[in-house]
């Protein structure tokens, strides 16, 4: 939907060497993307809070070239200083990949250097920040190589694009607060190509919201998301599965509004054991989840019964555990995890997180 030929560079007025770095958050979805069609596009709407301390800096260092004989891009990679040839391949097809949208990138010799705010051998996923920072660096680059970008709302919606074609929740992380991918008849303007933003949708209570990640094991998943995804296609239980998720969707979003947290709390556990569910019961099935995973589970359960506090567990597709809460009970939650869940922790890690205010530009 964006393809653009005209997105060239004149050799005669060549733009002088330049710099972008964008540090962007990962996101926790509440409603999964879990099983998509055609290139990255989700079975199901989803919705994701924007994190705030689990970022990806990533800077893009560019100048023009007449271009490599072959017609490559010309990338030079750094994960935290040092070269990642895993990690250029997988930015290299990225970027082969959006040619169509910006065919002036093989003018250019391209140097990406980019790094994590949180250690790298934690367990926490980085493709979201991770695909979200570069696709906010590119469009950055449009904008200073091309000016073609006609306002904020646009910027958003085309970095929100290009990170989706980078891994499918990367989309998410593009707006503050909150934000809604796949089209559902609960949220204008909502689309399967970009995730719009949500927090108008938000009760003051979720713009405070808390997500302390129990890191239960750093161990490399040993089903990959895209596998994961993959599996869908298969799954008995896919159908009914994609429609549960649109109707969830509704009701979270009124529970949004009004700061239902019971509700919210329900629909936000609900859809974390459904996901798993949903991978027990592929063909073949796997289980990420691990005995500590459940025994986090039980206590949060217990806890809440016990305190009345209201929090909350949500899972991505591994092992850890998200606690989600409000901020006015960060202190006794937080003694509830030294208490309680730490022991639980592989080398008694947890990072500490909560709903934040979006990508910035550094
Ligand atoms: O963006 P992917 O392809 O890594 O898939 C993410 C899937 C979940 O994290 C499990 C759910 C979601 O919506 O973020």
């Amino acid at each position: 939907m964006f393809n653009n030929p005209r997105l060239i560079l004149d050799s005669s007025s060549a733009p002088d060497p330049g710099r972008i770095t964008w540090r962007s958050p990962s996101n926790i979805a509440i409603i999964k993307y879990w099983g998509k069609y055609g290139v990255q596009l989700p079975k199901n709407p989803s919705f994701s809070f924007t994190l705030a301390a689990s970022c990806t800096d990533t800077m893009v260092e560019y100048e023009f070239k007449e271009g490599l004989p072959d017609g490559q891009i010309d990338l030079e990679f750094f994960f935290h200083q040092a070269e990642n040839e895993a990690f250029r391949a997988k930015v290299l097809e990225f970027l082969n990949s959006i040619l169509p949208v910006y065919p002036f990138l093989k003018q250019l010799k391209l140097t990406v250097r980019t790094g994590n705010s949180f250690p790298h051998s934690a367990g926490i996923a980085s493709s979201a920040s991770g695909m979200s920072a570069l696709a906010l660096c590119l469009c950055s680059l449009e904008d200073a190589l091309f000016g073609t970008l006609k306002d904020q709302e646009e910027f958003d919606k085309k970095a929100s694009f290009l990170a989706r074609l980078g891994s499918g929740s990367a989309c998410r992380s593009i707006f503050p607060y909150a934000a809604v991918w796949g089209e559902t008849t609960h949220v204008k303007g909502s689309h399967n190509e970009y995730a719009v933003p949500a927090e108008s949708y938000l009760h003051d209570v979720f713009k405070d919201f808390h997500d302390d990640i129990l890191i239960v094991s750093r161990e490399e998943k040993s089903v990959s998301s895209r596998a994961g995804h993959a599996l869908m296609d298969g799954n008995p239980y896919a159908e009914p599965r994609y429609a549960q998720a649109r109707t969830r969707l509704g009701t979270l979003m009124g529970a949004l509004r009004t700061g239902d947290l019971e509700t919210f709390g329900k629909i936000t556990e609900d859809e974390a054991l459904t996901l798993h569910a949903l991978m027990m019961c592929s063909n073949p099935s796997y289980t990420l989840m691990r005995p500590d995973t459940l025994s986090i589970i039980e206590k949060v359960r217990q806890y809440r019964a016990d305190t009345g506090n209201q929090v909350y567990f949500t899972l991505d597709a591994g092992p850890n555990v998200h606690l989600l809460y409000p901020g006015e009970i960060v202190h006794e939650v937080r003694a509830f995890i030294d208490e309680q869940l730490v022991e639980h922790c592989e080398d008694g890690y947890v990072q500490q997180d909560w709903v934040g205010e979006g990508p910035e530009e550094i």
